[in-house]
């Protein structure tokens, strides 16, 4: 029988590190499980341990934590195609990124998948603190400004706030979960959207690191 590489790598990983292959080896797509939409911590009790922390533990993610921090940060919850964020006009003019130690990755809602952008670890330019390298994912915040009308005040003012919607998801699923996480405006931008490849018209807004606690 016939494997790619790529599976017979992934495959080895997991038996000798235990670790996810889809973690490992940069997969083009890793495709998530279905969130799990129910339990978790009541929501007043997010509210109130909702806190930004800056230790980390290295050790990743499993899929079905990546799964649900995604669908917090952008999901799509309703047959009509909406999102758990909400953006003005609906105009769903956001896109979150995972920066991983394998891998840029763009999260395809419909998919409800992570799609390869670009092998390597670009984690150290998501901020100018020393806490994004060490935290196994961090999702970066991109406006796209040419889906947000004409007005150049208005494309900044909703972009901006796109994310902060976002991020509050991402804060509130990380207390549920009992992940670490901080919100970052801190981050030399230019040099960021530089390592991204992006386009001028996408632009990076906050990062945000996610982790287990630092033990
Ligand atoms: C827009 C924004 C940008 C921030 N940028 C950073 C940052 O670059 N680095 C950092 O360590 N914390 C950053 N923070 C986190 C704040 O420092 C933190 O929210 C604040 O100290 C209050 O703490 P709390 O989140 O635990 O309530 C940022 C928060 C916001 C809302």
């Amino acid at each position: 029988m016939h494997l790619p590489k790529r599976t017979v790598l992934g495959f080895l990983l997991t038996v000798v590190i235990g670790a996810s292959p889809a973690l490992c080896a940069a997969e083009k797509n890793i495709k998530l499980p279905p969130p799990d939409k129910t339990g978790g911590k009541p929501l007043m009790q997010c509210f109130t341990e909702r806190k930004s922390e800056r230790k980390f533990d290295a050790k990743p993610l499993p899929a079905q934590l990546l799964s649900n921090l995604f669908y917090a940060a952008d999901g799509i919850s309703r047959p009509d195609g909406r999102k758990t964020v909400p953006t003005a006009r609906n105009l769903q003019s956001q896109d979150v990124y995972a920066a991983m130690a394998d891998g840029l990755y763009l999260y395809n809602p419909k998919n409800h998948s992570l799609d390869l952008v670009k092998s390597g670890d670009i984690r150290e330019k998501c901020g100018k603190q020393a806490i994004h390298k060490i935290a196994p994912v961090v999702l970066i915040y991109v406006g796209d400004v040419s889906r947000i009308g004409k007005n150049a005040a208005e494309k900044v003012f909703y972009a901006a706030n796109h994310a902060g919607y976002a991020s509050q998801n991402v804060y509130l699923y990380c207390a549920s979960a009992g992940l670490s996480t901080v919100v970052c405006g801190l981050v030399d931008k230019p040099a960021l959207e530089k390592a991204m490849g992006l386009p001028n018209t996408k632009r990076v807004q906050l990062t945000q690191p996610v982790a287990y606690p630092a033990k």
